[in-house]
């Protein structure tokens, strides 16, 4: 139970704002603010500790000059992606979306997804398009890994944040992405710690017994995870 005193209702909390915001550190977060909760309030207004810690981990790996695309696996309307493709544009790297734009597929409601109804299919291209803008941004979209074009093989990553909620393609994208991440790239897992998406949990845990790193897990409303590249293993 959190101290008393930061409690206010049943699933809230006050916080502070991180002082590099006061500082001035990082103005555009000001405007990443707006696009992280455009046409999404109810997901996102309240889970700032997750855009904060997106931000400044995105920045962490662009300022070593860790080399390589970034990557988005799991769409939705865009709002993380905004924050993406925003660095993507200032620091000269292309972003790669990958999602249905039309919600879960069938298929990947299996095993410990099985019982999960279909999601996220009020979205469209135009919507992202509108949040998330046009250049230096490249949607591959349908079902992953099934969208994977044989030219994507070739890519290098220096970022990937995978939000896609479900094993399946969890699985197949650590899969994909660890092996092209270059080293000291990231990958932002959400929903690590979230037992609602407990595939999410296993396809992570199954895939970092078999590599040198391991999750580091955030205290934001879905328990997020990175998987930071150390080396070649
Ligand atoms: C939680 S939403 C993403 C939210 C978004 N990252 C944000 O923070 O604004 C999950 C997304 O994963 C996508 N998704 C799930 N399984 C997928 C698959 N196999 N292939 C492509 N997209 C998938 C869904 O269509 C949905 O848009």
């Amino acid at each position: 139970m959190p101290p008393r005193v930061l409690r206010t209702r049943r699933n809230f909390y006050l916080a502070y704002r991180p002082d590099a915001e006061l500082d001035q550190c990082y103005p555009e977060i000001v405007q990443l603010s707006r696009a992280w909760v455009r046409h999404n309030v109810l997901r996102n207004a309240g889970d700032l500790p997750r855009l904060y810690a997106f931000i400044l981990n995105t920045r962490q790996v662009l300022d070593d000059n860790v080399p390589g695309d970034m990557a988005e696996l799991g769409v939705y309307r865009g709002n993380s992606a905004a924050v993406l493709a925003y660095y993507a544009r200032k620091y000269g790297r292309k972003l790669l979306l990958f999602d249905t734009f039309g919600g879960f597929d069938a298929g990947d409601l299996t095993g410990v997804d099985s019982e999960k109804p279909r999601e996220f299919a009020d979205t469209s291209i135009a919507t992202v398009r509108e949040i998330v803008g046009a250049d230096n941004v490249e949607f591959v979209i349908g079902r992953f890994p099934q969208s994977l074009r044989t030219a994507l093989a070739e890519s290098r990553f220096c970022l990937v944040h995978l939000d896609c909620d479900l094993y399946e393609p969890a699985k197949a994208g650590l899969e994909f992405f660890y092996p092209r991440l270059s080293p000291g790239g990231l990958i932002v897992v959400h929903d690590y710690a979230n037992p609602y998406w407990a595939g999410i949990k296993a396809a992570v845990d199954e895939y970092c017994a078999g590599i040198p790193e391991k999750p580091v897990v955030f205290g934001d409303k879905a328990g997020t995870a990175m998987i930071r590249k150390v080396a070649e293993p």
